[in-house]
């Protein structure tokens, strides 16, 4: 047996295919690929007797979930009203540039995937930034931007 494919009845065991852990059956597929990959959401569909366009309904429902592969790191900056307000703009825009990616992309090297998101619920600490889903940087600036990434990058180093 292949290490995917163990993989795979591992997490179908964990959950004993309920058709209710959908969702956690993808994020565990998720936090294993860095996205779900289709031939994976073609075995959950015939495993879990769900048809295909329900799986892909729910994997593209999901803004934690993707489709396509995501790099390394994740950065999301949040643009909601808050944030934009006090300039989330400038600080995306940034990002874009010190990477070269646009939001919603993957760095050529994988190494970073960029994304916006819409009020994360810290808004006073706007504009936040999020990394790696759970580093949160508050009162980010186009100026931080750098530093941020560096700090990303030198901790891998260490
Ligand atoms: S708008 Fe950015 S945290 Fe609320």
């Amino acid at each position: 047996m292949k290490r995917e494919e163990i993989m795979l009845e591992k997490i179908f065991k964990k959950y004993k295919l309920q058709k209710s852990a959908l969702v956690p059956i993808l994020q565990d597929i998720q936090a294993e690929y860095g996205y779900l990959p289709e031939d994976v959401l073609r075995q959950v569909s015939q495993k879990m007797k769900i048809p295909l366009i329900e799986v892909f309904g729910v994997a593209t429902f999901y803004k934690s979930l993707s489709l396509i592969p995501r790099g390394r790191h994740h950065i999301q900056v949040c643009t909601g009203t808050a944030c934009h307000v006090r300039g989330a703009k400038r600080v995306l825009e940034e990002f874009e540039r010190d990477l070269c990616a646009c939001a919603g992309q993957t760095t050529e090297d994988q190494e970073f995937s960029l994304e916006t998101v819409n009020c994360v619920g810290a808004c006073a600490l706007g504009p936040m930034v999020i990394v790696d889903g759970g580093k949160y940087h508050g009162h980010m600036t186009a100026t931080k931007v750098k530093p941020c990434i560096r700090k990303i990058t030198s901790k891998e180093a260490e």
